[in-house]
């Protein structure tokens, strides 16, 4: 079936992908889209390049004629054609634009970071071409950073701006999950699997530095879900004497006849006094000090890596797919309700529900963590 003729007469929906990338983005937009044009018959515009995209749109929007020849063009150039014209920053999607991207990961409309958009008048002049485009509302989906413009733009606009959390940092308490976490933890896990092999072949301690900025989410179900041997998660600085105790703990374990021992350290982990070097760095040097202090286990050897931004490629997994569909399913519903409001999609007690941009942490949020950390312990002391 040809896709139905939508123009922006048609008033579209806004979409916006910001700050870093994470799998299950491609899931969400193909599932907006499709959402938008087949359930509910509304033009589907999606933003490249996150805020950006929508600044300079909005910059060249400014004038009566700006804003002609931008609306000509996006209705001229469309889906697919719209996305490879990388000048085209607002593309109206058909059926096929989506085709076969559900599991890639990235985000093929692009990403990135708008440090303008923290300024009130570079957010005005959005909020004038969204108006001017006679929007029905916005959808964004990323990060806290982006989650935090989204709304702005809701209270600075009156739009309605119904945000998606996506982020591999799991740092949005009122959501279980983000879209990206369990794609990262599936690849993390993965990751381990590989050192181990080496670690196990070397009698090596490898330690390994996780993404998930002052989160230590992503280090901590990876160490569950990985088997790793020990994981240090941001908490209050560490001492030399924690550090010390960290090194006895490995030291014992070794002792009572491990093969090897891989610990994730959290990049967020802060160290007394501070440290700029990346945390696996540190606490490498620092085990490796420590050992070559030992008479039994002075030739004990510690490889330090960073895990880097390989955890935030690849296919998202099933989960992240499904999930990527819920929020869009969500976030569109709310959007076109008559009765809807501006708010983010959240996943609480496995249900899909839309909160407030400020609402409070899922109740059992802290209590969740230490539960984890000491399953953790327990499964893996010797
Ligand atoms: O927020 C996602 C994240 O991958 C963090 O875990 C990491 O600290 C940061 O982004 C890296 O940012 P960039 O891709 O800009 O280097």
């Amino acid at each position: 079936m040809p896709d139905p003729i939508l123009t922006l007469a048609d008033r579209p929906v806004v979409v916006i992908f910001s700050g870093g990338d994470a799998p299950g983005m491609n899931a969400c937009l193909r599932a907006l889209t499709r959402l938008g044009i087949n359930r509910h018959g509304v033009p589907m515009l999606v933003i490249r390049n996150g805020y950006k995209g929508l600044v300079d749109a909005s910059r060249e929007a400014s004038t009566a004629e700006g804003l002609a020849a931008l609306k000509r063009r996006i209705e001229s150039t469309t889906g697919r054609y719209g996305l490879i014209d990388r000048n085209q920053q607002m593309i109206l999607m058909d059926h096929g634009a989506v085709s076969a991207i559900v599991r890639i990961g990235g985000i093929i409309t692009g990403s990135a970071r708008c440090l303008d958009f923290h300024e009130p008048a570079v957010r005005a002049e959005a909020i004038t071409l969204l108006k001017n485009l006679n929007a029905r509302g916005l959808i964004v989906c990323g990060g806290n950073g982006s989650l935090a413009g989204a709304e702005l733009i809701a209270k600075e606009s009156g739009l309605r701006v119904v945000g998606i959390p996506a982020t591999i940092d799991n740092d949005l308490n009122f959501t279980e999950m983000a879209l990206g976490v369990d794609t990262a933890l599936n690849t993390v896990a993965n990751v381990v699997d590989n050192f181990k092999d080496t670690a196990k072949s070397h009698r090596r301690v490898m330690v390994l530095e996780t993404m998930g900025r002052a989160s230590g989410e992503l280090a901590r179900l990876a160490a569950v879900a990985s088997g790793a041997e020990m994981v240090v998660t941001p908490k209050r600085p560490l001492t030399d004497a924690d550090v010390r105790k960290l090194a006895e703990t490995l030291a014992t374990g070794m002792r009572q006849g491990r093969s090897h021992a891989i610990v994730l350290v959290a990049e967020g982990v802060n160290f007394e006094p501070e440290v700029s070097r990346n945390r696996a760095y540190v606490l490498a040097d620092a085990f490796k000090a420590y050992f070559s202090e030992t008479h039994d286990l002075a030739d004990l050897e510690i490889r330090p890596s960073v895990l880097g931004h390989l955890q935030r490629g690849g296919d998202a997994s099933p989960q992240d797919a499904i999930l990527a569909a819920r929020f869009a399913d969500a976030a569109m519903r709310e959007l076109l309700s008559d009765n809807g409001r501006s708010g983010v999609t959240a996943l609480q007690h496995g249900r899909v529900t839309i909160v407030d941009y400020d609402a409070p942490d899922i109740s059992d949020r802290e209590a969740l963590k230490a539960d984890m950390d000491e399953l953790h312990l327990i499964l893996s002391s010797w």
